[in-house]
């Protein structure tokens, strides 16, 4: 049997691929990655040595990559590639409408010839644009994204809708909140906020700081992923979130707590535009459906989180500098 996930070598594909190759080690694994700025093959080290690991190297918007890598009738292929920053996004929409909706077909009609079993898409809480204070975003409400980032997924996830209904795919959506964990690349909040508190950089505040984020750590979300994988129904859709939406400003606060810095570090500066202000995800049906629940604190999981930027402070150090980008001809000789 075997598996095709994209996006392998980003921070949440390469979570899924560390625990499913241990866990599943009569299955084959191809990470199947661009290795763009995003993917980081250093995230793989723990596992990339394993009998039941494959990496290629390739795009998902490349037809000919894709039906070549992809097993004939793999038992699912689980879709994480993505350009996946929303302030990138801002600066430049294109590439977000390319790999997230062109990639995303390029893989639904693939998958489709090569009769895959299963398509779990990895989608995101930012689909349904922001809730009302107190409000909760759940599976059957409207779209209503509000960043390019949010559009380009929502358009994904009507092409993976769209295939269900007219060929008959098995595919499901998980949308999920915001992820934290280990080897998540430092331009979102939290590693970028780590590691600036690490150095005593400034902490950069977006606006008034008191947006809200439901933060999930990312080996939640992935058990998450695998009992939806193996238990969801097809064609649904699973919300997978921390029941945990925080102002911005509290996360940063107790991120300095845990690193003994001062809330000097602070430092407000121009708001994203269109910055969505509250992001809270009902998974009340996955809870009753799956019996899955988060089981990380967010307060232990976020000291978790620091040991680990503490601990791994070259992986830190090679990220920021990019020096990150030459281990795939290192250790693959630019096969
Ligand atoms: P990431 O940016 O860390 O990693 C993305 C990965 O996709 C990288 O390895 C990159 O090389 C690869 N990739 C990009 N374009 C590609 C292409 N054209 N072909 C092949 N590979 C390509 O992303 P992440 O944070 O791990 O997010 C994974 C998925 O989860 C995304 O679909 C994202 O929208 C979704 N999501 C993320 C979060 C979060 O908090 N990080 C929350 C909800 C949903
Ligand atoms: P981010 O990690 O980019 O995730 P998303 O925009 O997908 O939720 O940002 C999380 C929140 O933190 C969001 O409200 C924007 C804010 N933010 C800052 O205040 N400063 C920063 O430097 C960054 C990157 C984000």
């Amino acid at each position: 049997m075997s598996i095709f996930v994209t996006g392998g070598a980003g921070f949440i594909g390469s979570q899924f691929i560390r625990d499913y190759v241990v866990q599943n080690p009569d299955e084959l694994v191809v990470n199947f990655d661009a290795l763009t700025y995003a993917g980081n093959l250093e995230n793989l080290d723990p596992v990339a040595h394993l009998p039941n690991y494959k990496l290629v190297k390739g795009d998902i918007c490349d037809d000919q990559a894709v039906l070549a890598a992809m097993p004939d009738g793999c038992a699912a292929v689980v879709h994480f590639a993505a350009e996946s920053h929303v302030d990138r996004s801002i600066l430049s929409a294109k590439e977000f409408v390319v790999t997230n909706v062109v990639g995303t077909q390029t893989l639904l009609d693939i998958a489709r010839h090569k009769k895959v079993g299963r398509f779990l898409h990895i989608s995101t809480d930012e689909v349904g644009g922001s809730m009302e204070p107190g409000q909760w975003f759940t599976e059957d409400m409207p779209l209503n994204p509000s960043s390019p980032y949010a559009a380009s997924k929502t358009s994904a996830e009507h092409m993976v809708r769209a295939a269900a209904h007219t060929f008959g795919m098995d595919t499901i959506i998980t949308r999920t909140s915001n992820n934290y964990g280990p080897y998540q690349f430092p331009e979102k909040l939290l590693p970028l906020a780590i590691s600036n508190a690490m150095q005593g950089d400034p902490i950069p505040v977006y606006g008034d700081g008191l947006q809200e984020r439901d933060w999930i750590h990312v080996a939640d979300n992935c058990r998450a992923l695998m009992m939806v994988l193996a238990k969801g129904r097809a064609g649904e859709t699973y919300h997978i979130g921390g029941r945990n939406p925080l102002p911005n400003l509290d996360v940063l606060r107790l991120l300095l707590k845990v690193t003994g810095r001062p809330e000097s570090l602070l430092k407000h500066v121009t708001d994203r535009l269109g910055h969505d202000r509250r992001y809270a995800v009902d998974f009340t049906k996955t809870t009753r459906e799956l019996g899955w629940n988060p089981e990380i604190p967010f307060e232990d999981g976020l000291r978790a989180t620091v040991a680990w930027y503490q601990d791994n402070q070259q992986w830190v150090r090679r990220a920021r500098s990019g020096e990150y980008r030459n281990y795939y001809e290192r250790m693959y000789g630019g096969r």
